[in-house]
């Protein structure tokens, strides 16, 4: 068996092809040769090592990453970010063959919600329309009503009539984030939540800010209430990326996962960046899931095709109703990638 085949035959396990590269090979040069000779585009999310940013045609938020999936006309998507993303692609594009370095690429806050528990508890209450966000699995979309990223969730919550139940799933925080900011108290949240934004540490954060007093303290909305609070800016990664750039300060203590620093620093070279702390020994936060995909596994996934983000029709067709939703409420509302 060639090598290949053999990286073939071990990719459910692995989740990406497992062949030795040269050492010295120039990775980019051949990544950009592929991107050419394939009509590849490369979206990466702002939590990708920064390597990958580098070399990727568009960087972008979970909403922007969507609309460049449904905007290209490249022949294939290659995916650098975590699987629900590459699946939302593929729902946007079937036709398209998308390919994601690592498909085991996962998210704490999209496992956090199985489809199969989620129809349970959706039972309890018939009369409610169910929002998820984005981070959630395919087959979690087949039963959403309308779906939402971090950037257009209030928007989307508005679009609701006054009146309506709401289910929201699965990150728990966002949702309380958003129970407040609308004030819709007919909101029943799912018990989910993301690993890496959950365990931002309140203490010492607080410290830095009192070392830094000169600095804005920014946050995602799926961190924890408590770590809100605290905040001067609240917003999505794309969101807070903007305000680093069209504030005044020149500090800035940054609670989100820490890729996003390096187009804050690429932006703004004269202001400082500095990650929020999380509550165990590390100096910042990485989303392991996000950073299992390398410079190899991305060049690998190019010149093979391999691993490819496939999903049934029937999950396309159903799950691709709430992700409509959402794109035409966005568009109406002005977020443009
Ligand atoms: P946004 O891309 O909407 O900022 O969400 C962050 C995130 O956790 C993606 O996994
Ligand atoms: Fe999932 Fe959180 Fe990682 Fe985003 S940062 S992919 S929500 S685990």
């Amino acid at each position: 068996m060639d090598t290949l085949a053999k990286a073939v035959e071990k990719l459910d396990r692995k989740g990406y092809l497992d062949i030795d590269i040269d050492p010295n090979m120039d990775l980019v040069a051949e990544i950009n040769k592929l991107k050419k000779e394939k009509n590849a585009i490369i979206l990466a999310h702002y939590y990708q090592e920064s390597e990958i940013q580098d070399i990727a045609d568009y960087i972008g938020d979970s909403l922007g990453l969507a609309q460049m999936a449904e905007a290209t006309d490249a022949d294939m998507i290659v995916f650098a970010g975590v699987h629900f993303m590459a699946e939302t692609a593929k729902m946007l594009n079937p036709r398209k063959k998308v390919v994601l370095p690592d498909l085991k690429a996962g998210c704490s806050l999209s496992d956090s919600c199985p489809a199969p528990l989620f129809k349970q508890f959706k039972e309890q209450y018939p009369d409610h329309v169910v929002v998820s966000y984005i981070n959630c699995t395919a087959a979690l979309k087949t039963v959403t009503d309308i779906c939402c990223t971090s950037s257009n969730a209030e928007v989307i919550i508005n679009s609701i009539p006054k009146e309506k139940g709401i289910i929201f799933a699965p990150d728990k925080n966002l949702g309380a984030y958003l129970q407040k900011k609308t004030g819709r108290d007919n909101m029943i949240l799912w018990n989910g939540a993301c690993m890496v934004h959950e365990i931002f540490s309140h203490e010492k954060i607080t410290k830095l800010m009192v070392e830094h007093p000169d600095a804005k303290f920014i946050a995602h909305p799926e961190c924890e209430a408590h770590i809100l609070d605290k905040a001067d800016f609240i917003g999505s990664t794309s969101q807070l990326l903007k305000y680093t750039k069209d504030n005044e300060a020149q500090k800035f203590i940054v609670a989100t996962e820490s890729g996003i620093l390096h187009q804050m620093e690429l932006a703004s070279p004269s202001k400082v960046f500095i990650p929020a702390p999380p509550n165990n020994t590390c100096a910042c936060n990485d989303c392991p899931h996000m950073k299992r995909n390398t410079m190899e596994k991305l060049y690998l996934c190019m010149k093979y095709e391999q691993p490819e983000v496939i999903l049934d029709q029937n999950v396309i067709d159903q799950g691709r109703v709430c992700i409509d939703r959402m794109m035409e409420i966005s568009k109406a509302a002005g977020f443009k990638a």
